[in-house]
Formats: C-alpha cells, sequence, structure tokens
C-alpha cells in the first residue's frame, strides 16, 4: 500500500526521503509527493507517477531542508491525480500530512467540516486528518493529533508536520505500520524499515495509537493515554543487499532463485533429521493446544491463503487433525465457529494484511489462541499474535509472492511434521520425510536450471487470453497459486481447478487458443489426470504438463513437459509451484508487463 517516509537532522532531508521513498515504490506506486519544513514557509511538491520524476522536478529546484515527510501513494478514495496525491495540507497551508489506511467515517467527518465552511481540494479520506488537525491546533501539534484522532474511525499510519513548529514532524499508527528510526544526530520515520535501512538499523517499533514525536534533539514516545514511554530500540540485522536486486532483472527473479537458500533458512535449526522431527522455538509451547485443539484454524489471504490450504491438507492428511482454512477478509463477517478451544493461524508474508488482523482480533474477541507465521519480523500481526513462527524468508520486494510462499509451505511442513509424529506417525516415515525435506534445497535447484527452457515454452503461450491449471489433492492449491501468479504479473485471465472438475463446466472454455498447465506428478491420482489430459487434447486444448522426472509417456500427449524431481506429497508442492512461477515470470516478460510492481496491486494490503 502506500508508503510513508520521514526526516528530521543535521542533514537535509529531501534526498533521504526521495531514497526511501524509491525503496518503498514496490508498495504503492500511482503518486507520490513530499512536504519540505523552511524556518518560515513549508512547501510541496507532488507529481502523479514515479518517484523518479519528483526526483527531477526537486533537482531543478535544488530545494533543500532539514525536515520534510514524503510519501508513495495506492490510491483509495480518488484517482491516481496531483490533487489527490499527498501530502495533503489543510485549508491554511500550515499543516502537512502523509497517511496510509483509510478512515472509514471521512465521508461524515467531511460532510460535518464542509458545512462549516471548510473547503477541501482533493477527493481522499486523508485530507479530513489535516482538516481536523489544523481545527484542534492551539500551539501543540502533538495534542492538535491526539484531538483531531479521537473523532477518527479507521485505520492510520500518520507523519504531520506543522508551520508554526517547523522543527517537529509527529507520527502515530492504528492497524497501519509505522516505525521511528534513530541516527547519528538524526531521526526517521517510515512505513517500513526499507526506506530508511540506508541510514539507521536502530528502530522503535510504534505501538497502535501510540504518538512518535521527532525533534532535531530525539525521539519521545507518548502511549495511547499519553503517558510518556520509554521504548526499546531493535537491531535490524538484515542488509540493503538483501533488498537490492544483485544482478538479477527484476526482484521477482531474484527471489525465486533464491529459494533453494531460503527454503534451508526456513528448515535451519527446526527440521531433527536423526530423530525425523521438527522443532519450532516460537510455538513449542503451544504444540499441547494445538493438539488438543476441539478445532484448528488457518486465516490468511492471497498467496499466503493457498499455502493454508495446503497445510490444511498436510494437518489432515498426516497427522490426522481436523483443520479449516478461512479467508481472512470473511472470517470475521461470517460468524465462524471459534471458541476458546479453538487455535487459530495467521499466515501472512508481510504481518501487515490489514485483513488478516481484523481476523486475528475477531479470534481474539471469540478468546480462540492465536499463532502466527509471518515473515516480517516485528510487524503488526506478529506482535498481535501469541506466539508464532517466522519463516526467515528475508525481505520480499517483488509485489508477487514467491519466496515467501515455498518458506511458508516449509514452515507448515515441519509443524505438520512435528505434530503427525505425536500423533502416532512412525519413526521411519518421520525420517523419510525429514530426508526428503533436507534434499528440498538441491531439488529446487535442479528445477530452476529449467528456467531456460521455460522461457521459450512461455513466448510460444505469451498472446493467450486465458489459462487453465489443473491439479489434484495438494497439487491443487499449487493450480490456485501459479493461476494467480500468472493473472497478477501478466493480466491473463487465469483459473485453478481441481483436475477433475474440469469436466463439470470448465471443459466447455477448451479449444486450440486454450492453454491448460496439468500439474501430473506420478502420484496415486497419476492415471487420473493423464486421463484429464487426454480429455483436453482431444478437444485440440494446449498442454503443458508438469511431471516427474523420467516420465516418457506424458511426452507422448502434452504439448510441452516441465520436470520436476521425484517427490512425497509432503515436499510436492515447493517443487511443483517453481515452474509455475517462472513460467508466469516469464510471459510477464515476454508480454513487456512491469514484473516487480504490476498495475493495480500492492505489496502489503493495509486496508481491508
Ligand atoms: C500474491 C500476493 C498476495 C498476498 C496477499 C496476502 O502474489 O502477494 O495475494 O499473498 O495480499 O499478503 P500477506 O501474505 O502479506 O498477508
Amino acid at each position: 500500500m502506500c508508503g510513508i517516509v520521514g526526516y528530521i537532522g543535521k542533514n537535509n532531508a529531501v534526498p533521504v526521503v526521495i531514497q526511501g521513498l524509491q525503496r518503498l515504490e514496490y508498495r504503492g506506486y500511482d503518486s507520490c509527493g513530499i512536504a519540505m519544513m523552511h524556518p518560515e514557509i513549508m512547501n510541496l511538491e507532488k507529481v502523479t507517477g514515479k518517484v523518479s520524476e519528483l526526483q527531477s522536478q526537486l533537482a531543478q529546484q535544488k530545494t533543500s531542508s532539514p525536515v520534510a515527510i514524503g510519501h508513495t501513494r495506492w490510491a483509495t478514495h480518488g484517482p491516481p491525480t496531483f490533487q489527490n496525491a499527498h501530502p495533503h495540507t489543510s485549508q491554511d497551508g500550515k499543516v502537512a500530512v502523509v497517511h496510509n489506511g483509510i478512515i472509514e467515517n471521512y465521508k461524515s467527518l467531511k460532510d460535518g467540516l464542509e458545512s462549516s465552511g471548510y473547503v477541501f481540494s482533493s477527493e481522499t479520506d486523508t485530507e479530513v486528518i489535516a482538516a481536523l488537525i489544523s481545527k484542534a491546533y492551539h500551539g501543540n501539534l502533538e495534542e492538535a493529533v491526539r484531538e483531531a484522532l479521537s473523532h477518527v474511525v479507521g485505520a492510520y499510519g500518520l507523519a504531520i508536520i506543522h508551520q508554526d513548529e517547523p522543527e517537529k514532524i509527529v507520527c502515530t499508527r492504528k492497524g497501519a505500520p509505522l516505525i521511528m528510526a534513530v541516527g547519528d544526530d538524526e531521526f526517521f520515520v517510515a512505513s517500513d524499515v526499507a526506506a530508511i535501512l540506508h541510514y539507521s538499523k536502530d528502530v522503535i517499533y510504534l505501538g497502535n495509537e501510540e504518538i512518535g514525536i521527532l525533534t532535531p534533539s530525539g525521539v519521545t514516545t507518548y502511549s495511547e493515554t499519553d503517558e510518556p514511554v520509554d521504548k526499546k530500540i531493535h537491531k535490524i540485522t538484515f542488509n540493503l543487499e538483501e533488498i537490492e536486486k544483485g544482478g538479477y532483472e527484476h526482484f521477482m527473479l531474484k527471489e525465486i532463485f533464491s529459494q533453494p537458500q531460503t527454503i534451508y533458512d526456513a528448515m535451519r535449526g527446526r527440521l531433527q533429521p536423526e530423530t525425523g522431527t521438527a522443532f519450532l522455538g516460537g510455538i513449542d509451547h503451544m504444540i499441547g493446544s494445538l493438539l488438543h485443539a476441539d478445532q484448528r484454524y488457518f486465516t490468511a489471504c492471497g498467496t499466503s491463503w493457498h499455502a493454508g490450504l495446503i497445510g490444511e491438507m498436510m494437518f489432515e492428511q498426516f497427522a490426522r487433525l481436523p483443520c479449516e482454512v478461512e479467508y481472512a477478509s470473511e472470517f470475521r463477517y461470517r460468524e465462524p465457529l471459534v471458541d476458546a478451544k479453538s487455535v487459530v493461524f495467521a499466515i501472512s508474508q508481510s504481518g501487515e494484511t490489514a485483513d488478516t488482523l481484523a481476523a486475528i482480533q475477531e479470534a481474539k474477541n471469540r478468546e480462540a489462541t492465536v499463532l502466527g507465521i509471518c515473515n516480517v519480523v516485528g510487524s503488526s500481526i506478529a506482535r498481535e499474535t501469541e506466539a508464532g513462527v517466522y519463516i526467515h524468508a528475508g525481505p520480499e520486494i517483488g509485489v508477487a509472492s514467491t519466496k515467501a510462499f515455498t518458506s511458508q509451505v516449509t514452515v507448515l511442513s515441519l509443524l505438520t511434521l512435528k505434530l503427525a509424529r505425536l500423533m502416532g506417525m512412525s519413526k521411519e516415515d518421520g525420517l523419510e520425510i525429514s530426508q526428503a525435506m533436507q534434499q528440498l534445497p538441491e531439488n529446487v535447484e535442479w528445477v530452476l536450471k529449467q528456467a531456460d527452457q521455460i522461457a521459450e515454452i512461455a513466448k510460444l503461450y505469451a498472446d493467450a487470453s486465458n489459462f487453465l491449471y489443473l491439479g489434484r489433492g495438494v497439487n491443487f492449491p499449487v493450480a490456485l497459486e501459479g493461476a494467480l501468479k500468472l493473472k497478477e504479473i501478466s493480466y491473463i485471465h487465469a483459473e485453478g481447478y481441481p483436475a477433475a472438475e474440469m469436466k463439470h463446466g470448465p471443459i466447455a472454455l477448451i479449444d486450440k487458443s486454450m492453454p491448460i498447465v496439468a500439474i501430473a506428478p506420478q502420484d496415486r491420482t497419476y492415471d487420473k489426470i493423464l486421463s484429464n489430459i487426454e480429455e483436453v487434447k482431444a478437444r485440440h486444448g494446449r498442454v503443458i504438463a508438469l511431471a516427474t522426472e523420467g516420465d516418457t509417456r506424458i511426452k507422448e500427449i502434452a504439448d510441452h513437459v516441465l520436470y520436476v524431481p521425484p517427490a512425497l506429497s509432503f515436499t510436492a508442492p515447493i517443487l511443483n509451484v517453481i515452474p509455475l512461477q517462472l513460467l508466469s515470470y516469464y510471459v510477464a516478460v515476454e508480454r513487456g508487463c512491469n514484473v516487480d510492481q504490476p498495475r493495480n496491486l500492492a505489496k502489503s494490503v493495509t486496508v481491508e
């Protein structure tokens, strides 16, 4: 979603904020802007389009300022126009606000302000905040912010400056991410550490409704009840290089190719190959609750929801523990049968997804035990859950999730192994699974070697308008994930189906212009999928099959075959998704799409 960066300190704030915005551009990227404070006057620059355009605009003016706040926008209220770009100012031009989130009651607030004569210049919800702060201002910005926000319903991460207090940035959050960072006589606020990592690794996580005040001499924080709070400084352990492209053309490709390492990192110190089990330190004390719960849920969105579907199948097949998967966005509104005897797992790469956070809140209200599987350390979901497991995939920059998915499934596999062994899986079976998991990084490496072949196939199908992905059992969520990846980055309509469902409807779509991706490893449904492929061929559909290394039979019927090493159903989803990630990547590149920043999408969806 939107990105926020603010700077106050001994140096020129402008290049710091611009560089920070560039690092956040992957979150939202339809327009951007900056407000700069000079002792007497506040300056504003905005553009519709990329941060690079804002940068050249500022370069022409040679602007310099010790205090600035900037924003890169992903439109929610009003189209991406100059008027709607942030920062938004109050009518008198004294207050400037950058905002990430949604103000749910903005319409009634706006109507009220308008009826008292206030004139708005944008269609955004954010401008209402600037107006409220201006109205509440009597010489102290933090007090005005507190008063203004007491009228607001919704989610926000905010950074605010006021012309009458030029040496101050006030920031606060509720439901949306915001951190502060401490440098050497310089202080930062950002919606994501990536924005300021170049300057500081000493980060303060702001709690919900806490207020942070940045001045040239330091940072102070007040609790939601306005008590001063002594906040801990956290040291960030990852490097800037980890969020740079490292020689790859796109972040997505880099992230796909990093999977042998990220999968290994997800297992490191957790898989216990000598005893055929796993140890997950973060939730080890919760294993009893998981085993004895009346019901277990996974809740998540998008790709993380697909990981949840795989988790469900593994829990039920191997640990024989019943489990449900819920879209986080539905969970809250459908009166789920969740109570104090339920365990709810929230799965999220970013740890900031608003729908997932809302589902967590719903589960907590119903007194369930809520656990997390997250990538971003210190994220809201990591903090809102009772306990959890980090997937350790490192920063994921490409908007389409790849390495986070395989790491989520790796963690779910470890958890399943642990539970399954406790539920009676034999040591022998546990050892076999552990061995297969140990081989995963090497096997993923093997699959990645087919990238060139996949790129060639992609060229043949880049002009397709539709794709169908078919898979059975644990490969059905893989088919869903393959279809989601393709539609996200190439804008080709794609659907995933359980293979046998094809004959109940989608078969009507098949003709010679319809490519079908059939996930057909040699498992117990192999013969059935071969029959499905025959059905497609009989209707002149074109088939790209994913098959087990050495399978020659499938070569005779499919148009193209992509091979994966033989795998247990435990490790199959991780291996099978990799060629599908590559296929969507190369199709999107062939179509000239912006792979890392596909239109209309955002990396972390911090609005409901
Ligand atoms: C797909 C994708 C999205 C996310 C979804 C949840 O490539 O990235 O579907 O998976 O928005 O995000 P997280 O996992 O951050 O909660």
